[in-house]
C-alpha cells in the first residue's frame, strides 16, 4: 500500500477493504481542477474552526493547532512545495490529509459539523465572488477607454448601419457609446449575480444540518456572506449561482464579439475605418501585405466557449434530484474556463481599442456615401412642406434615384433637378443634405 492510499483510506475508507481502481480514481478525482480554489478552502476552514472553538465544540487548544497547521499549508501551497495527490480526490481532502501530517489526529476535529458538500459549495461561492470582482474591475477599464474615445469622437461623423447598409450618419462617439451601455448592463448583471450568491452554505453539512450547536451567523459573517442560506438542502444542491455567472459571462462575451466583428470589418482595406496597432495584430506567413485582426477574431470566436459552458452546466443540473450528487463536481471546470475566457477577452478588447487608429476622414467620406442623408431630406419635406411622411418618402426615393443616375451625392444635385420632382423644394434643402 502506498502512503497515499493509506491517507485516502484514513479519510473515508473505514468500510472499504480494497483501494479504488486507477480508472475509478481518474473519473472521481477533481484535484486538478479544484486546487484552483485552495485559498478559499483554507479561508473557509479557518472560519469554521474559529466557530467550533467559539461554540466550544472543540477546545481552544485544538483550534489553535488547526489554525497554525492551515496557515502552514497556505504557505506551502503558495511556495509550490505542497504535494497535491490524485488519490486524495479533491482539494478538501488534500488539505485535510496534509493537516493530519502536520498536527496529527487533532486534524480530524476540523471536519466536525461539516461535510464536503457544504464545504465545496462555500468555497465555490467565495471563488466566484472574487472572480466577479475581477471581471467588474476589467469591465470598468474597458469602459473607461470607451468613454475616452466617445469624448474624443463625439463629433466624428461615420455611417450608421442597418442590415450592414449605410443607413443614417451617426457619430463614432454614439456608436462606441452603445458598447459602453452594453458593458454597463453586463456589469450590473455580474453585480446582481454577486448579490444573490453571497449567502453561506456552511452549516448545512451533508444536507440535513448538524446536531452540534454551531453558529452559522458567525461563519457567514467571517466569510463576508450576507447571511446563512436558510434551507440546508438548497445550500448543498444549488448551483444556479454558477449558471447565472456563466450566463453573465456569455452575455458579456456576446457583446464583445459584436464589437470584435465591427473591428474586423472596419479594419479591412475596403472599409479602412481603423488601423490596428502592430501590438494587436498579426502578419501572414505568405502574404507580406497583410495585417490580420487575430485578437478581434479570437474574441469573436471565444464566445463559443462561453455559450458552451453555460449549456454544459445547465445540462448537468437538469433533472438532478436533491441534494448533492457527484454530478455537481462537473460544475467548476466550465466556470473557471468562462472566467479565464471573459477576463482575457476584456483585456484584449481594452488593449485593441486603446491602441488603434481611427481614420475619421475616411469615416466621414463613407458617411456621405450611400445617400445617408436621404431620411433627413424626407423629414425636411414633412417639416417644411407639411407632406405626409409616406409621400415624402416617395419623393425622396425619386430624388435618390436621380442622384444614382447622375452618379453624384445628394447635395451635388441641382435645385432645378430636385424641383423637377417636387416644385416646392427650396434652397434651404441643402442644409440637411450635407453632414
Ligand atoms: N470534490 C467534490 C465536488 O467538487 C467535493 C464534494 C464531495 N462530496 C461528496 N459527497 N462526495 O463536488
Amino acid at each position: 500500500m502506498s502512503a497515499d492510499t493509506q491517507k485516502s483510506s484514513a479519510i473515508w475508507g473505514g468500510r472499504f477493504d480494497a483501494r479504488p481502481s486507477d480508472i475509478m480514481q481518474d473519473i472521481n478525482a477533481s484535484i486538478d481542477i479544484d486546487k484552483r480554489f485552495w485559498r478559499h478552502d483554507i479561508t473557509a476552514s479557518k472560519a469554521h474552526c474559529n466557530m467550533l472553538v467559539a461554540t466550544k465544540i472543540i477546545t481552544k487548544d485544538d483550534g489553535d493547532k488547526i489554525i497554525d497547521g492551515l496557515t502552514q499549508i497556505e504557505s506551502e501551497i503558495e511556495n509550490g512545495t505542497f504535494q497535491f495527490s490524485k488519490e486524495l480526490e479533491d482539494i478538501h481532502m488534500n488539505v485535510e490529509s496534509r493537516l493530519k501530517e502536520i498536527i496529527g489526529d487533532t486534524a480530524g476535529r476540523l471536519h466536525t459539523a461539516r461535510s464536503r458538500n457544504d464545504q465545496v459549495a462555500t468555497d465555490f461561492r467565495l471563488w466566484t465572488r472574487d472572480a466577479i470582482d475581477i471581471i467588474v474591475a476589467n469591465i470598468d477599464k474597458a469602459q473607461s477607454v470607451l468613454k475616452q474615445l466617445c469624448a474624443t469622437h463625439k463629433d466624428s461623423a461615420m455611417p450608421g448601419f442597418t442590415h450592414l447598409q449605410s443607413a443614417q450618419p451617426v457619430t463614432l462617439g454614439i456608436h462606441l457609446g452603445a458598447y459602453d451601455q452594453m458593458l454597463e448592463r453586463d456589469k450590473a448583471r455580474f453585480t446582481d449575480c454577486r448579490k444573490r450568491l453571497n449567502e453561506s452554505p456552511l452549516g448545512a453539512a451533508a444536507l440535513a444540518g448538524t446536531p452540534f450547536p454551531i453558529d452559522r451567523e458567525q461563519t457567514a459573517s467571517a466569510l463576508g456572506f450576507d447571511r446563512p442560506m436558510p434551507n440546508t438542502m438548497d445550500a448543498v444542491a444549488a448551483r444556479d449561482f454558477a449558471t447565472e455567472f456563466l450566463f453573465c459571462a456569455a452575455q458579456c462575451g456576446t457583446h464583445l464579439s459584436r464589437l470584435a466583428e465591427e473591428i474586423i470589418i472596419w479594419a479591412t482595406p475596403q472599409f479602412g475605418f481603423v488601423t490596428l496597432s502592430d501590438e494587436w495584430s498579426t502578419g501572414s506567413s505568405i502574404m507580406p501585405q497583410k495585417k490580420n485582426p487575430d485578437a478581434a477574431e479570437l474574441v469573436r470566436a471565444k464566445t463559443g466557449r462561453l455559450n458552451g459552458n453555460l449549456l454544459q452546466l445547465l445540462t448537468v443540473l437538469k433533472a438532478l434530484p436533491m441534494t448533492y450528487n457527484k454530478d455537481l463536481q462537473e460544475d467548476k471546470a466550465c466556470v473557471f474556463e468562462s472566467f479565464d475566457t471573459i477576463d482575457l477577452c476584456l483585456k484584449a478588447m481594452t488593449g485593441m481599442l486603446d491602441s488603434m487608429t481611427w481614420n475619421t476622414a475616411r469615416m466621414f467620406d463613407a458617411a456621405e456615401d450611400g445617400y445617408s442623408t436621404a431620411t433627413r431630406l424626407a423629414d425636411w419635406l414633412v417639416m417644411n412642406l407639411n407632406m405626409p411622411f409616406r409621400d415624402a418618402h416617395h419623393v425622396t426615393g425619386r430624388i435618390v434615384k436621380m442622384a444614382e443616375q447622375q452618379q453624384c451625392k445628394l447635395y451635388e444635385l441641382s435645385l432645378d433637378d430636385m424641383q423637377s420632382v417636387e416644385a416646392r423644394i427650396s434652397d434651404d434643402i441643402f442644409s440637411v443634405l450635407k453632414i
